[in-house]
């Protein structure tokens, strides 16, 4: 497991002053570039939607789609996108959330939930934990379980993990990698 950390880590390249000044941006393109590391981080993924027992792979938009279509095509697990509002056609449930400047929606199609369902989500990044929280509400709204969240990188500093506490209520919080 340390070997896989470590092989994940050295394909994560930090952009100084991106998006804004004092920001260092964590870009996992070269990640995604790379087919070994890429299948790794996969098969970390899809193998913790199998120890939570989840039944469906929840992806956020837009980083969240790259990394969680292959985890569910690889746990054998059906893919659901939640989406920045308005993109899909369905009828959809909607959750809003604040971001530092203003606010933002995110969606998910109503039908692509049942009760039975236990949800792993997926995402590139845990930061404020703002669209994390928001995702859980969504599932749970819908009526469905939140087996937990797993992600590659969490970034400790900004203490989403402790912000997600109530949310997850009790589900796992797994993180490939703290920064
Ligand atoms: C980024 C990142 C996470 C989220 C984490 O998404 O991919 O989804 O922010 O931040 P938070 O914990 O503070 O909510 P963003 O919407 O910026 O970009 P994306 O569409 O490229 O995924
Ligand atoms: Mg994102």
């Amino acid at each position: 497991l340390t070997d896989i950390r470590t092989l994940l880590l050295s394909r994560i390249r930090d952009v100084a002053d991106y998006p804004e000044p004092g920001v260092t941006f964590k870009d996992i393109t070269p990640l995604l570039a790379d087919p070994a590391a890429f299948s790794a981080l996969t098969d970390a993924l899809a193998s913790i939607a199998e120890r939570t027992g989840a039944t469906k792979i929840v992806g956020l938009e837009a980083r969240g789609f790259i990394l969680g279509a292959p985890v569910a095509v690889r746990a054998g697990l059906g893919f659901i996108p939640v989406r920045k509002a308005g993109k899909l056609p369905g009828a959809t449930l909607g959750q809003a959330y604040d971001l530092e400047y203003g606010s933002a929606e995110i969606e998910v199609h109503a039908e692509d939930l049942a009760a039975d369902d236990r949800v792993l989500i997926v995402d590139d990044v845990l930061a404020t934990g703002g669209t994390a929280e928001a995702s859980i509400q969504l599932i749970r709204r819908a009526g469905a379980e939140v087996a937990g969240l797993a992600v590659l990188m969490e970034l400790d500093f900004l203490g989403g993990r402790a912000r997600l506490e109530p949310a997850l209520a009790g589900a796992p919080l797994e993180a490939l990698l703290t920064v």
